[in-house]
């Protein structure tokens, strides 16, 4: 039988909690086919990195511990993020440091509003709103480039430099051309902000227009990421597949989210397309201290990060299994969690997703 190995890395806060949740779900699809020739196990490795162990060690996560992650198939993270530790060592000490150690380049970030979700917009119904935002992951203004000077003193500078290499821009525009190619309306937005940001941000519009020749069947556009925010309230039935700069793409994708309804609910792909390296799958909801430990947490955003999982691992079947359950959970209000208006728990939504899962199995199907 197949056996995947998975790097389970619950990080933070709730992470703790859905990370375990998702390992559940893993567990159930694998379950319900075991009867199948086309059976799959995982084989988890849990890794206790975060802020509990920086407290230990200093560091988030152990010096070589990017060498126990490389022969995974596939990591499930939960979030990175301490009250007690400044935010920008536990983000370069864990997620930054896999990203760009891992060269997970595309961040993929599928959204629509889920059956039974409530939606903000007013005039925005479920099918005007699927969108996938690519956001380049390992440079531009995440490349850490900057330092301080004269610290503490009246004179001093800080830098933040933001980085953009030709082929770094031009292997993210040809992974989101060629993911706007792969879905049905074939049509791209490119973010961009080269009225003001006269230099790397002209060179990537420059190499949006190169790779686009390669993709005569993609229709493609571009738009100032100020004016993508309006576009994204004002009509998100213009919108398919949008490529931006880390940042960009880092801010449009917390008001897609909330656009669907929850941040609770949306996930994330760190992926490596070349698979030299295993790519990282996560919710985007971070570590929300607030209700850490309560079992409040929502663990759809982390159940549809194990679709995108299952998705890169060629287990479409066992993805779309599971992408029905959510569906079937998310459809029924007194299953949903705080953040969507409802009272139910980590523990029932989670139940309630496994229970679907082997509900349909294909043994579960052709038995009944
Ligand atoms: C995200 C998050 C992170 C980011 C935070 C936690 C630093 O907001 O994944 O979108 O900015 O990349
Ligand atoms: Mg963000």
């Amino acid at each position: 039988m197949k056996t995947y190995r998975i790097a389970t890395i619950p990080g933070d806060g709730i992470g703790k909690e859905v990370i375990p949740a998702g390992r559940q779900v893993l567990e159930s699809v694998a379950a319900s086919e075991t009867e199948s020739k086309t059976a799959f196990r995982f084989e988890f490795e849990d890794f206790g990195w975060g802020g509990d162990y920086y407290r230990q060690h200093g560091v988030m996560m152990p010096e070589d511990g990017l060498n126990a992650l490389r022969d995974k198939d596939a990591i499930l993270f939960g979030s990175a993020g301490d009250p007690h530790i400044p935010d920008h060592i536990t983000l370069w000490g864990l997620r930054l440091k896999i990203c760009q150690g891992l060269d997970q380049y595309a961040n993929v970030r599928p959204t629509r509003i889920l059956p039974g979700i409530d939606a903000p917009l007013k005039r925005c119904r479920p099918e005007d709103l699927n969108w996938v935002i690519v956001r380049e992951n390992t440079e531009g203004e995440y490349s850490g480039v900057g330092g301080r000077v004269h610290q503490g003193h009246p004179l001093e500078v800080a830098t933040d430099l933001s980085i953009m290499t030709r082929a770094g821009v031009e292997r993210i525009q040809r992974y989101a051309f060629r993911l706007a190619q792969s879905r049905p309306r074939k049509l791209l937005t490119v973010i961009t902000k080269s009225n003001a940001q006269r230099h790397a941000m002209v060179m990537w519009d420059e190499i949006a227009a190169q790779v686009a020749k390669d993709f005569p069947d993609v229709t493609w556009d571009k738009e100032l990421v100020d004016a993508a925010t309006a576009r994204m309230v004002n009509s998100p039935a213009s919108l398919d597949t949008i490529v931006a700069s880390n940042l960009h793409a880092d801010i449009l994708s917390d008001l897609a989210a909330a656009l669907a309804g929850s941040l609770g609910i949306a996930p994330t792909g760190n992926i490596n397309p070349e698979r030299i390296y295993p790519s990282m799958f996560e919710p985007i909801h971070g570590s929300a201290f607030d209700i850490m430990g309560k079992g409040l947490a929502n663990p759809v955003g982390t159940f549809w990060s194990v679709v995108m999982l299952l998705e890169h691992l060629g287990e479409f079947d066992a993805a779309q299994r599971v992408m029905s359950a959510i569906e079937f959970v998310t459809a029924n209000p007194t299953l949903h969690t705080r953040d969507l208006g409802g009272t139910a728990t980590t523990a029932q939504v989670t139940e309630a997703v496994c229970k679907q899962i082997a509900a349909t199995s294909k043994a579960s199907l052709t038995t009944a």
